[in-house]
């Protein structure tokens, strides 16, 4: 099964929900308001892979991506870190909470599948 829809509307803000697309970890996470505003304040310049949040969101409150850590393919830890978002135990990747890499040896950002929100309620990533 290539899709998989997900219900986004019963993650409470501030919690992540993981399932499975493809073979690997989706991980969603319904940001608040103070992680929305720390994602944004980041120098984008200053980042191994410069990517602004917004080019990694579509909706700020939403981050979708793939969790799978972009070293050698371990599944990073949430909540966890030096910069507030997961934390990858294999070999001491830091990510933000954008998924963005700022510490350790994974060369580029958790990357973003490809998806739509249906409506309110849901996404869907193809
Ligand atoms: Fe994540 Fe090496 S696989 S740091």
């Amino acid at each position: 099964l290539a899709k998989v829809e997900v219900g986004i509307k019963d993650i409470p803000e501030g919690s992540s929900i993981s399932v499975m697309w493809r073979g690997k970890p989706l991980f969603i996470r319904h940001r608040t308001q103070e992680e929305i505003d720390e994602a944004n304040s980041v120098d984008i310049t200053s980042l191994r892979h410069p990517e602004a949040d917004s080019d990694r969101v579509k909706d700020p409150r939403y981050l979708i991506m793939i969790g799978v850590c972009t070293h050698l393919g371990c599944i990073p830890v949430g909540e966890a870190g030096d910069y507030g978002g997961w934390f990858c135990p294999c070999h001491g990747s830091h990510y933000d909470i954008s998924g963005r890499i700022r510490k350790g040896p994974a060369p580029t950002n958790m990357e973003i599948p490809p998806y739509v929100f249906v409506d309110n309620n849901s996404a869907v990533v193809v």
